[in-house]
């Protein structure tokens, strides 16, 4: 496996088809799966490690945002990463950059309402992936269901010639999605809250209940009642990330609460007809070390 710092090397060491992974790394299973995704169409699979410091509104989120080098590296090496492209802040913004991407309408509602700024930072960070690294595909977890939204309109309307590969979310073994976030997780029945109540809003919908403010109500009381300080829970259209009052085309229930002191995001894609991703489960526990 190559570790690359900058884009020149990166690019140097690829070849053939390219699958990318970008990730901020505090590698987890969610991630590796994105890497054997890609995997199977790639003849290189090249993985971004940068904490990308324009998506964090929040200075203190940044600064306590998880690290973990030496254990990302053997686990991108572990599941036949090729290149692991690790760029430094200089690298990837010699200069304050005078130029974002806004992608605007599906970054209006949920995260892009509440933490200000984010999406157009990563809309431009992946912009910059793409156009300095320049794959074939990309992989993106279902579990940040509005930046995949985010990201397909982005290669959408800026013509990048990139196959955007959805993976499911990952889950440990009691139904927690993973993210890298976890680590700071002190109060686990709250956190289980939140896929609590989306896996009941999902059986719900299996049943046939198509009303939006029913599946979130599902949603929010579930977790509300584990101990979860509850954001939002929204019924939203998968490509358009706007909320819709019925479930009659595939979209994505989200919810956004505070597990103590660590805010959490889960949710479930749901088709028209009721059947549910649910992501997949872990039979073990994580190597980030959880349940
Ligand atoms: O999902 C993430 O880890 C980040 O938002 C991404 C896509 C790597 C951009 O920094």
């Amino acid at each position: 496996m190559i570790v690359a710092h900058t884009f020149l090397a990166a690019r140097r060491a690829l070849a053939g088809t390219v699958g990318m992974v970008p990730t901020m790394g505090y590698l987890h299973e969610g991630h590796l799966a994105c890497a054997t995704a890609v995997r199977a169409t790639s003849d290189c699979v090249v993985m971004s490690i940068f904490v990308n410091p324009l998506q964090f509104n929040d200075p203190s989120d940044l600064a306590r945002y998880p690290r973990s080098w030496d254990r990302d590296l053997a686990l991108a090496e572990r599941t036949g990463v090729d290149v692991v492209f690790a760029p430094s802040v200089e690298e990837m913004y010699p200069e304050p950059p005078l130029t974002r991407v806004t992608v605007s309408g599906v970054t209006e509602g949920m995260e892009g309402a509440r933490r200000p700024g984010h999406f157009d930072g990563v809309a431009t960070i992946v912009a910059k992936l793409f156009a300095g690294i320049r794959p074939d595909s990309a992989a993106f977890g279902r579990k940040d269901a509005q930046q995949l939204a985010v990201v397909k309109r982005l290669v959408h309307d800026l013509n990048f010639p990139v196959a955007i590969v959805e993976v499911s979310t990952v889950r440990e073994a009691d139904g927690l999605a993973l993210s890298s976030r976890n680590v700071f997780i002190a109060n686990r029945k709250a956190a289980l809250g939140l896929s609590r109540g989306l896996f009941l809003a999902a059986d719900s919908a299996g049943a046939g209940e198509r009303s939006g403010r029913t599946l979130e109500e599902i949603a929010g009381r579930t977790a509300s009642r584990a101990g979860a300080v509850v954001e939002y829970a929204e019924l939203a259209d998968a490509r358009t990330a706007r909320r819709i009052p019925t479930l009659d085309r595939v979209a994505f229930l989200a919810i956004a609460a505070r597990a103590g002191e660590v805010r959490l995001i889960d949710n479930v894609v749901l088709e028209p007809d009721g059947t549910a991703d649910r992501g997949t489960r872990l039979d073990g526990p994580s190597i980030l070390g959880g349940s």
